[in-house]
């Protein structure tokens, strides 16, 4: 620790620690312009100057190191001569063009100016006029507002790692532009223009919306990702005209372009308004008693006539938990069946089927700021800058700021790769040899952590693993194997991530079993840091399983049949297991199921296998869909019930890594449409003749009662606890699938979530449509341009698309993003898994 008093007053604090820092502990707040605490200090603005007992020249307090035993002065009428003359310094080429630039009212020239007393300008200099980039999408850049403090270049490349804007032109002409003078064209996070203190940064889709004052700003969560990033709504008329983040937020103000200009889908034309009935075949909208009345009645009329067996319900990991909860309760105390599922199926259902019987977790192990402080992280099978960008953030920061070791492994390119230390890019269906080949190594090297039961006859089994063999299957040398190995043994802590490309493509019980036997061998479970990571693209897919929406479990992963739950409900409760999606799929074909309720899904649009799916739908007798915008789905419906998307209710998600978060209510739902928990709870009322529940607090109450792991107030739920797990190792006999031919691997790619952001305006600006990613080899061959057609055939079906020629794929690998409607890439998919055997042709 070094001692030293600021003001008169004694402090002390680590070695490294700045004045500014060391200041703010003793709480005493020094004015900054240029610093920003999550990036690497600037020193440009000297703002914060200080002075230091013998030293001739003020220090700038936030760049400037404390030393044992100095006396800092940190307000004084020299400094605050030296802080206003840097203010007016500023000002000489600074447009006074506040009345039009959105900044104004939250402004920190403005603030500086107002604070500092800064009411003249004494110097003069030649008026410049530097081109204002309004050619870039989303973001407008004005250089003549910029006070060069480079906050925005420090987000973008040490939080964003995007490196698409930087400090050009050095001297009187300095400015802030991309590197290589074209269009911005990067992640469009927003993340720069959230971090510029003036107005030289905007956001185009909210400029002129209203000035900040206008604003309604409501507190709530992302509805993208399983993040869960915590944002900030602004209304006004009615609509979301940005988000924005606080940098005291958990995600330290950062988002990825879906939490920033992803609401525009609430301000689609598109979304439903009125609730909806089919007569003659026809939608017609109409009011909700006689949409409730209608569906109520046909299925009370299916239960009559074929029992309650013949209906199924599809639940959404976009809704909230308490509608969750609610869904499911209205199936099995309601209807009186056990068929409901969800898309959880085609990967994290299974995955944390897994978890939850070797180690007892039902989603990470740790919340995901415990990565940030891992002293190694393995990568595994997820592109995160698509799945989970706020996970990603953490995981750059982790490595390029705290030293931790990267391992990226995936059967292509990623992001993560260009900061990886090390990159395992494995053939399709080897994830198996790969896993297996790290533990062996990190075993054999003497670093095992060997406290879960089994490790010997694990040891063993590893011992027949052949590193040579490994290599042949997946491609990857066995040095690469070895040096990847290397960076995950002997750390203070691990953190083991992965996600749908490997928990949608391939077994995976298997793989994530011995990804588990790897995290404990590796020990990322049960320290402080790191951890076991699953990840889902979805927000509340962990809440949608917590709340028992599946065929096996009731909320809290508790026993079909569990007494309290009947006592609760007042019903008797079916306790043979419901038919999983797939299983309901055949019903429907079967035409034993005959009613369908789908909530906030669309299985016969976006769902692997949708158009075997879309004709089972068409056999029904009676199909309710509750959805925010129209789908595949919505099409088929005999009654639409209109919805509401997260930022017009009230409510809870919860995160992979446990989080129970609060949703603000910003908006009402669109037109007549109304929240889900509320159509919910009247459909329950109607069905079963019970009095409705009237808020979502008092569905809370209900969970809280019921399902002890989130709490009393089903606001916070239980930390996993290692020590009581019991864990052991489950030995897996590595194999890889025989690859011939090209293989299609569907899923998301960062410009869009799920369906719902190609809704969005601002998304579609950057990522209008779909298309295929094809090998630089495979494409030369096939004589494929970038850009030219490129046609993708599966015993599915075919599609046709822009070819994207790049070397992220490996050869006989395609890639197409999984989101476009018009595209429907996931009808090419069969039977859950996102990656299929296909052919190739030019278009
Ligand atoms: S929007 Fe994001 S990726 Fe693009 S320049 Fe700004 S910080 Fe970088
Ligand atoms: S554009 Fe904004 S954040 Fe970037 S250097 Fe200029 S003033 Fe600072
Ligand atoms: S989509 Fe995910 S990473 Fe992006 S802002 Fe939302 S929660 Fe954060
Ligand atoms: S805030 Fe310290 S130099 Fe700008």
């Amino acid at each position: 620790m070094v001692s030293l008093t600021i003001d008169g007053r004694n402090v002390a604090v680590p070695k490294g620690t700045t004045i500014l820092d060391a200041a703010a502990e003793l709480g005493i707040k020094i004015p900054t312009l240029c610093w920003l605490k999550k990036v690497s200090p600037t020193g440009a603005c000297r703002v914060c100057v200080v002075d230091v007992e013998g030293v001739d020249r003020p220090q700038t307090a936030c760049n400037t190191p404390v030393k044992e035993g100095i006396a800092v002065t940190t307000s004084s009428e020299k400094l605050e001569s030296i802080r206003k003359r840097m203010v007016e310094l500023l000002l000489v080429n600074h447009p006074l063009d506040c009345p039009v630039c959105d900044a104004a009212g939250e402004c920190d020239l403005q603030d500086s100016c107002y604070g500092l007393g800064v009411t003249t300008q004494d110097y003069a200099a030649l008026p410049q006029k530097k081109p204002i980039r309004y050619d870039w999408p989303l973001i407008e850049s004005d250089p003549n507002r910029c006070i060069l403090c480079e906050k925005c270049v420090k987000v973008d490349h040490e939080i964003v790692r995007s490196d698409a804007i930087d400090v050009t032109c050095r001297g009187e002409d300095t400015i802030i532009d991309t590197v290589d003078g074209k269009p911005l064209s990067c992640e469009f996070c927003g993340n720069c223009v959230g971090s510029c203190p003036v107005g030289a940064l905007i956001h185009k889709p909210s400029k002129f919306r209203g000035r900040p004052w206008a604003f309604t700003v409501t507190k709530s969560v992302c509805a993208f990702c399983s993040a869960g990033c915590q944002l900030e709504y602004h209304v006004r008329n009615g609509r979301v005209e940005r988000t924005t983040s606080s940098d005291d937020n958990f995600n330290s103000g950062n988002l990825c372009i879906n939490g920033r200009y992803g609401y525009a889908y609430l301000n689609s034309p598109q979304r439903l308004t009125r609730p909806m009935v089919k007569a003659a075949g026809v939608q017609a909208a109409t009011d909700w008693n006689t949409a409730m009345a209608t569906a109520a009645g046909k299925l009370k009329d299916i239960v009559a006539a074929h029992g309650p067996d013949a209906v199924a319900g599809i639940g959404s990991p976009r809704v909230t938990n308490e509608e969750s909860y609610l869904f499911q309760k209205l199936f099995r105390a309601g209807i009186g069946t056990n068929n409901i599922d969800s898309e959880a199926r085609f990967g994290y259902a299974a995955a944390q089927d897994v978890l939850r019987k070797s180690l007892g977790l039902t989603g990470a192990s740790a919340s995901i700021d415990r990565i940030d402080e891992a002293g190694a992280i393995l990568v595994f099978g997820t592109d995160l800058n698509a799945e989970s960008t706020g996970v990603e953030y953490r995981v750059i920061k982790a490595a390029t700021k705290k030293d931790a070791r990267l391992v990226v492994a995936n059967m292509r390119d990623v992001k993560l790769k260009k900061i990886a230390h090390s990159h395992l890019k494995y053939r399709p269906g080897s994830e198996l040899y790969v896993i297996t080949a790290l533990a062996k190594l990190i075993v054999e090297a003497g670093y095992a952590d060997t406290t879960a039961a089994g490790f010997d006859a694990y040891r063993s089994a590893l011992a027949a693993v052949s590193l040579a063999e490994a290599a042949e299957k997946t491609g990857v040398s066995e040095a690469d194997l070895r040096e990847a190995a290397a960076h995950l043994s002997g750390k203070k802590s691990v953190a083991v991530i992965f996600g749908s490309d490997v928990i949608r493509t391939g077994s995976v019980a298997e793989t994530v079993a011995a990804l588990v036997n790897l995290a404990l061998v590796a020990g990322a479970l049960g320290r402080e840091t790191g951890g076991l990571f699953p990840i889902d693209e979805k927000n509340n897919t962990q809440g949608l399983l917590d709340m028992g929406v599946a065929p096996g479990y009731l909320p809290g992963y508790r026993d079909l049949g569990a007494a309290p739950f009947a006592e609760e409900w007042g019903k008797g409760l079916p306790s043979t297991p419901g038919k999983d999606l797939w299983k309901i799929v055949e019903g429907i074909e079967q035409e034993t199921i005959k009613g369908l309720y789908v909530l906030g899904s669309d299985p016969a649009g976006s769902f692997p296998d949708s158009a075997r799916i879309r004709l089972a739908l068409e056999k029904l007798d009676l199909l309710i869909v509750q959805d925010i915008l129209p789908s595949a789905t919505t099409a088929l419906a005999d009654v639409v019930f209109s919805a509401s998307a997260a930022a017009e209710k009230t409510g809870t998600f919860t995160t992979v890594d446990n989080r129970v978060q609060q949703l603000g209510k910003a908006l009402h739902p669109a037109g007549d449409a109304r929240e889900d928990w509320d159509i919910l709870a009247e459909f329950y009322g109607r069905l079963a003749g019970t009095s409705r529940q009237r808020s979502t607090a008092e569905i809370r109450a209900e969970i809280a009662r019921l399902v002890p792991a989130y709490g009393e107030s089903a606001l916070a739920k239980k930390p996993y606890d290692f020590s009581a797990a019991k864990p052991a190792f489950a030995p897996v006999a590595p194999s890889a699938a025989p690859v011939s031919g090209f293989r299609l691997l569907a899923g998301p790619i960062l410009y869009h979530n799920g369906a719902t952001s190609t809704f969005s305006d601002n998304n579609r600006e950057v990522s209008p449509s779909a298309y295929v990613e094809i090998a630089a080899a495979d494409a030369a061959r096939l004589g494929i341009a970038e850009g030219g057609t490129i046609k993708v055939t599966t015993a599915q079906g075919s599609v046709t698309a822009p070819a994207k020629v790049t070397e992220r794929v490996q050869p006989g690998l395609l890639f197409a993003p999984w989101h476009f409607r018009e595209t429907a890439v996931t009808a090419l998919l069969r039977g859950g898994s996102a990656l299929i055997e296909a052919t190739v042709e030019k278009g």
